[in-house]
């Protein structure tokens, strides 16, 4: 049996790690093998370079150097550890994945969209998620949301958190705009529904992603 991949994508706040973990609690209930991981992270190696890409010391980092410890966070963790996970069958949900680099390397930065594409195609070995859980959320509430401190442990924002508002605004539109282009991997939700209808929405797709294939 074959695993299946799905990702959690979404600006600052927009709630996607939270969703994740009722989602893989959920999961487990109903008897899956569910991995819980994370872009960047994940391995080892990608705590490191998330450290270094998130760290506000960064802030001299080159546009193409942070595109490409992103992809190089994300190549060890596809090797690592989403790859074997599904070659078991098991379920993995990864916190941010490719699209993750589009929106903001891409639409935020202005990098090559093209070039991106490629780049995560090496890194991924062609591996792309089944489904894709999109919080659509106004990135005035989500950056809002973050510096409320409503994570355990952050007090302060990161390198990203605090570019400016339009930064977030254009990855906001690059989002939507790569779901309008694959609307049946990217699923839109909104974000600012309360915590229950988009636990509800996730379990709907999942379900249906998962009734597709067995
Ligand atoms: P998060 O996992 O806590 O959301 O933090 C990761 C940060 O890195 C977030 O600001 C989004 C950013 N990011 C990119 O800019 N490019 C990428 O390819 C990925 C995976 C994340």
């Amino acid at each position: 049996m074959k695993g299946v991949f799905v990702t959690f994508e979404g600006g600052e706040g927009s709630g996607k790690t939270t969703h994740l973990k009722r989602l893989a609690h959920y999961l487990r209930d109903l008897g899956d093998e569910v991995v819980e991981t994370r872009d960047p992270g994940g391995t080892t190696i990608g705590k490191e370079i998330r450290t270094l890409l998130l760290s506000p010391e960064s802030a001299a980092i080159s546009d193409s150097a942070e595109l490409l410890l992103y992809e190089a966070s994300r190549a060890q963790l596809v090797r690592e550890v989403i790859t074997p996970a599904i070659a078991r069958g098991a379920v993995v949900l990864c916190d941010r994945f490719t699209d993750s680099t589009l929106a903001y390397q891409g639409f935020g930065r202005g990098l090559d969209l093209n070039l991106i594409r490629q780049l995560n195609l090496f890194t991924t070995g062609g591996l792309a998620p089944n489904l894709t859980i999109l919080l659509d959320l106004n990135p005035r509430i989500g950056l809002e949301r973050c510096t409320r401190g409503s994570r355990p442990g952050l007090t302060s924002r990161d390198r990203l958190e605090a570019e400016p508002l339009s930064f977030h605004q254009r990855i906001r539109e690059g989002y939507l705009a790569l779901a309008r282009e694959e609307p049946e991997r990217i699923r839109v939700m909104n974000a600012a529904m309360s915590m229950h209808e988009i636990e509800a929405a996730v379990r709907d797709e999942v379900g249906r992603l998962k009734g597709s294939r067995f």
